[in-house]
């Protein structure tokens, strides 16, 4: 789906240079729901805007579906974005004039597809939100969860293979978070590959690949589906017959990897 090999991102600032990424090597399979964590500035969003061809690297390579994306002009590259990708942020992103049908409608409209057509893919995508009968409605007349919402539905509407989901619960309250991560749990179950991108363990630790960022680096790459299935399971398959013959405790792995990355994150917040 996703391959990143060897990708680098340099800003230049005034006469220093900032290693926004610092050598990405990353293969990103179909279906695969990922979460990226790191702390603030060590690239994640850097490395979101590489996935989603929003930005370009300074060195490296990389390819969508088996396309080079550095073979591609920057047309080609938005179409790509447009047909695969459905991007969220924490910001949400929404544009304050329109309605929320009109929000959601807009990638409908890059694509081309006509208007009745569109209409019946917005109204499923505020559906399947809950968000049907605020459809009217502009963003400053909903709360920041429903806007979310909202911003879920547009990523979703024009049924992407690819969710990008850049801090999507960072602006939420606590509930509001907790409905949106169902929300990426029901599109992951439906097939989509889902990429999560936040500085929350508790979010990151609902995927079931955690990747850890630092200083552009990637520093850990962990196998998390055993740990996600639930305490019960993991109790479960260290008692039974372990796939590779290894009788590891896997509460205790699930543990260690839990401090393992706490670490990476607390490490760094003292430092800054
Ligand atoms: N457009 C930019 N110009 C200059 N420096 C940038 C730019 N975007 C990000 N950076 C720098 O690159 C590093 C990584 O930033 P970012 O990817 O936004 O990190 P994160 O999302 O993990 O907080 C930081 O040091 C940041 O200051
Ligand atoms: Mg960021």
């Amino acid at each position: 789906m996703i391959k990143l090999e060897n990708i680098t991102k340099i800003y230049h600032m005034g006469d220093s240079d900032v290693h926004a990424l610092d050598g990405v090597t990353l293969h990103i399979k179909p279906h695969e729901f990922v979460s990226i964590i790191g702390p603030s500035g060590s690239g994640k969003s850097t490395l979101m805007n590489m996935i989603g061809c929003l930005d370009v690297p300074t060195g490296g390579r990389y390819w969508i579906d088996g396309v080079e994306g550095s073979k591609m002009t920057d047309n080609q590259l938005a179409d790509l974005r447009n047909q695969k990708i459905g991007f969220i942020f924490q910001q949400y992103n929404l544009l304050s004039k329109l309605t929320a049908f009109e929000n959601v409608e807009l990638p409908l409209i890059y694509r081309g597809i006509p208007a009745e057509e569109r209409a019946e893919m917005v109204k499923k995508a505020l559906l399947r939100v809950g968000l049907l009968e605020k459809m009217n409605h502009k963003p400053t007349e909903l709360s920041g969860g429903q806007q979310q919402r909202v911003s879920v539905a547009r990523a979703l509407s024009a049924n992407p293979s690819l969710i990008l989901a850049d801090e999507p619960t960072g602006a939420l309250d606590s509930k509001s978070g907790i409905e949106i991560m169902q929300m990426l749990h029901d599109l992951h179950e439906d097939g989509n590959t889902v990429v999560i991108i936040t500085h929350d363990l508790n979010i990151a630790k609902q995927a079931e690949r955690i990747i850890t960022i630092r200083d552009g680096k990637i520093t850990s790459d962990i196998d998390n589906k055993a740990d996600r299935a639930g305490a019960n399971n993991i109790k479960g398959s260290a008692i039974g017959d372990n796939e590779n013959g290894k009788t590891a405790d896997l509460e205790a792995d699930l543990k260690e990897k839990e401090e393992f990355i706490q670490n990476l994150i607390e490490d760094k917040e003292v430092a800054e």
